[in-house]
């Protein structure tokens, strides 16, 4: 149930330190700086062989996926993908050797997803789950996988299930990195920022209140962009889909590089910019993206790093998060973007639990 909180959306925003936690409990091991993944029903010798792995989602859970794509490759130096799966399953997909399949869902029962999956399999795949609805069609289909543990998920709009998917793919991309070449002192750099990321979450929300502050002010947009590079390029393209759904405003999530090869026409007074500006070694070029913006007249947004007084300095307004290694902003720099599309939906007079044409699970194509 609800709680003291009005909407279920605002419980499981307001839960994620505690639904990341236990995505992450049990499964990390300090003592060797790696996790451990119980489901994954691969062998070490199968491990070893991996040479490319592909996640497969839609939605939220896709944006999750390709967030997923970038630790992999960073971290493990494991080629890697996201894709639609209602893309994949039309395309006849070309399943190639010692390749591993991840298929992400909350649900664990959305069509367009499982029916890849089944494509996959039939191509003989293995493909791995990562579901939250313990039992759902996906989980038990798969040939393994892993449970997200966020709890159940009532509204429609997804928000813990998405950090608690991230906090997933990132222990599991932990785990094959330590395999591979990733040192002991690296690895345990990455455990501590993981293990730290729930009370760095708690200051975010603890400042909630200045994001409705901002929405109020805000609220009169008809179209938004949501700007971010790297590995936040994937949490801009999720926080513009909150806001369309539940706000019903239109909103494009954009690499900040790439507007200005065409959305950045879309720019005038009223139509603002969010930026998400971690602190890491895209932040320069996020800035110059801000500036071409404010020549522009658009409204400027940004979501950066305590501290960042230059940024201040450009846009109109600030949500600041703590500072943190730079591998663990995809869920600093989530929230704040959830916590928005809330407020946005409330100042509208929107039912943010369950937004207009929308279901929570999809089990039609
Ligand atoms: C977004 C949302 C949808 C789902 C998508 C996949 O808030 O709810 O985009 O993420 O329908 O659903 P699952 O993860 O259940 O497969």
């Amino acid at each position: 149930e609800k709680g003291s909180f009005a909407h279920f959306m605002q419980k499981e925003i307001f839960e994620q330190p505690e639904s990341i936690l236990r995505a992450m409990q049990g499964r990390i091991e300090f003592e060797n700086a790696t996790a451990h993944l119980g489901g994954l029903n691969l062998d070490r010798q199968e491990l070893l062989n991996i040479e490319r792995v592909k996640i497969v989602a839609s939605g939220t859970s896709y944006h999750a996926g390709m967030v997923g794509a970038y630790l992999l490759e960073q971290l493990a130096r494991i080629p890697c993908t996201a894709e639609l799966s209602s893309e994949l399953r039309y395309r006849n997909p070309i399943v190639e050797r010692n390749t591993l399949y991840f298929v992400v869902s909350q649900s664990g029962e959305t069509a367009d997803t499982l029916y890849a999956m089944r494509e996959l399999q039939r191509k003989g795949a293995k493909v791995l789950g990562i579901c939250n609805v313990v039992g759902a069609t996906i989980p038990r289909e798969s040939d393994g996988g892993v449970y997200t543990h966020s709890g159940p998920e009532i509204a429609v709009a997804s928000t813990k299930a998405f950090t608690s998917q991230l906090t997933v793919l990132y222990l599991f991309s932990l785990f094959m990195a330590r395999m591979r070449h990733m040192s002991f002192e690296e690895g345990l750099a990455l455990v501590q920022a993981m293990d730290g990321v729930p009370a760095l979450l708690q200051q975010v929300l603890s400042r909630a209140d200045s994001i409705q502050e901002l929405a109020e002010k805000y609220s009169y947009a008809r179209s938004f962009l949501f700007l971010g590079r790297g590995i936040n390029y994937p949490v801009a393209l999720e926080g513009a889909l909150k806001l369309k759904e539940v706000s019903y405003i239109h909103a494009e999530g954009y690499s900040a590089a790439e507007i200005k090869h065409g959305p950045i026409a879309l720019v005038n007074e009223e139509t603002p910019s969010l930026f998400l500006v971690p602190n890491d070694p895209l932040r320069d070029k996020v800035l110059s993206n801000m500036k071409e913006i404010k020549a522009r007249k658009g409204p400027v947004i940004a979501i950066a790093v305590e501290g960042d007084r230059e940024v201040a300095g450009i846009a109109d307004d600030v949500f600041f998060v703590p500072n943190a290694s730079p591998i663990v902003y995809p869920f600093l720099l989530m929230v704040p973007m959830q916590l928005l599309s809330y407020y946005m939906a409330l100042i509208l007079g929107h039912n943010v639990d369950q937004p207009r044409n929308l279901a929570k699970s999809v089990t039609v194509e």
